[in-house]
Parts: C-alpha cells; structure tokens; sequence
C-alpha cells in the first residue's frame, strides 16, 4: 500500500496547486491513499464544506486539523456528517467530530489519527497519556492493517518522543503545523516511518505561508493588518510511504516537493 501524506495546505495558492496536480502525483507515484492536512486551507484559517469537497474530488481521501479547525463556524456542523475530515482526537470529550476513523480502500483496513501536541498549543488532553490508552485498542493487523498519524504539534522534540512511542504501532507517524519540511524523514528502529514536519502545500515567499509584512510588523510587537495567505507561487510538500501489506509498517518514506520555489535538488 503506497500512501501520500500532504502537509498543510494553506489558502489558495495551496488548495489550487493541490487540486491540480495531485491525480499526476497520485499516477506518477502510484499512491493507494492519500491524507492532506488542511486546517489552513480557508484562506489560511480553518476548512471550508465546499474546499473539503474539492479535495476529496481531487483525489484526497481523508483530510486531518489540528488547532485552526474551529476557525470557520460552518465546520462544527459539517464535521459530524463527513467523516473524512478528522479534528485532534484528544479534544475534551463531547467535542464534535472525531479525531480517529477507519477507511476500506483496497481491501484494506486504514486507520487515520489524528492527535495534537500540548506545548505552545491550545488546551486540549495530555497527548502521551491519551494516545498510550488509545493505541492499545488500535492493533496493527487487528483492528487496522495500516495506521497512520498525523500529530499536529509545535514542536520537534514532541514530535520525535511521539514517532519512538508509537514505532511499530503505527505505518507512520508525520509532523504538521509548523509548515516546514524537515529532512529527518525515516524509518524508525520498529518499522514506523517519521518525519517531523511534512511541510506545507503553499507559498514558501513567506513566513509559513502567510505574508511576510505583516508576519515582521508582529514580531516588532507593531500594529499590523491581518496575517494572509501569499498566493503567487506554491508548492506541494508531502511524502510517500511505501507501507508492507503483511506487517503494515513501513518499507519506504521519501519526500515529495512539487512546482513553486523550494526544491530540495537542483
Ligand atoms: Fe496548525
């Protein structure tokens, strides 16, 4: 099973270059499943019904949040009849939606999570103590034949205890949020494949995706507009992992960085 994971997609130059490129990738990379996160995706806060339903048109099978889910009043409504679009699993109890889902594609069980971090965050559960409890229900081969874990967290060290936590529990566990790839992608001593930061599926002429003005005047402790997305010249970053049927962990990650103006070769 080949899964794609899409870093956050922020505002439309993200969503645009998503929408139109990612059934070539999906056909050059022979991709079985894709994940994109796209909290950011409305004009850089939160997630629309109607971009929900241009994604998964696109060829994006589930999409995962993090702390900007909220940010469209719309969601709280349409989070509970589309099951393909998952909030932080450790919310407190009774928030709507659901941070956990299985998905048939293939013949296969895929299990999506996901889960948000707790330091610089917003208030939601211990992240460590909830997924601990959890995974112990989520067996690999059991109750899923792959998971995959999409940790919305601030910062890298959470990021790395929570990929050794969950190695040979989880397909892979990636980073998001911080909008930046990070080339520490691998595969774990168990057969988990990581990476700390997926990156962002944006503008990188920018402070992670939203224009660098406004994101300078902020750090003056300035009067500024507004932080928006820039929307001239994106670029998709994710990564692929090439998972085993039989054991579902993973055989292979590598990283995909496609259009715009970051490469990581030539
Ligand atoms: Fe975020």
């Amino acid at each position: 099973m080949n899964f794609l994971f899409l870093g956050d997609i922020v505002g439309r130059a993200g969503r645009n270059i998503v929408i139109e490129k990612l059934k070539d990738l999906i056909d050059q990379y022979e991709i079985d499943f894709v994940i994109a996160n796209g909290e950011n995706s409305a004009g850089g806060y939160g997630i629309t019904e109607e971009i929900c339903n241009n994604l998964f048109d696109a060829g994006v099978d589930v999409i995962t949040s993090g702390n900007h889910i909220w940010d469209q009043k719309e969601t709280m409504n349409h989070i509970i009849k589309e099951n393909r679009l998952l909030r932080p699993m450790n919310f407190q109890e009774g928030t709507p939606g659901r941070g956990f889902e299985i998905f048939e594609k293939k013949g296969f069980k895929i299990g999506v999570m996901n889960i948000m971090g707790n330091v610089y965050m917003k208030k939601c559960e211990e992240v460590f103590p909830f997924v601990e409890e959890q995974i112990k229900k989520i067996n690999l081969k059991k109750e899923v034949d792959f998971l995959a874990v999409d940790f919305h967290a601030e910062i890298t060290s959470e990021k790395q205890a929570m990929g050794h936590l969950l190695d040979g529990k989880a397909t892979f566990v990636v980073g998001t949020h911080t909008h930046t790839p990070t080339l520490d992608f691998r595969i774990l001593e168990h057969g988990t494949a990581y990476q700390t930061d997926a990156g962002m599926c944006g503008d990188y002429n920018s402070v992670i995706g939203m224009n660098k003005e406004n994101a300078i005047l902020k750090f003056f402790k300035k009067k500024s507009d507004r932080l928006v997305p820039v929307i001239k010249d994106a670029t998709i970053c994710g990564i692929k992992v090439i998972a085993d049927d039989k054991t579902g962990l993973a055989k292979d990650i590598q990283p995909i960085m496609v259009g715009g103006n970051l490469k990581y070769n030539n």
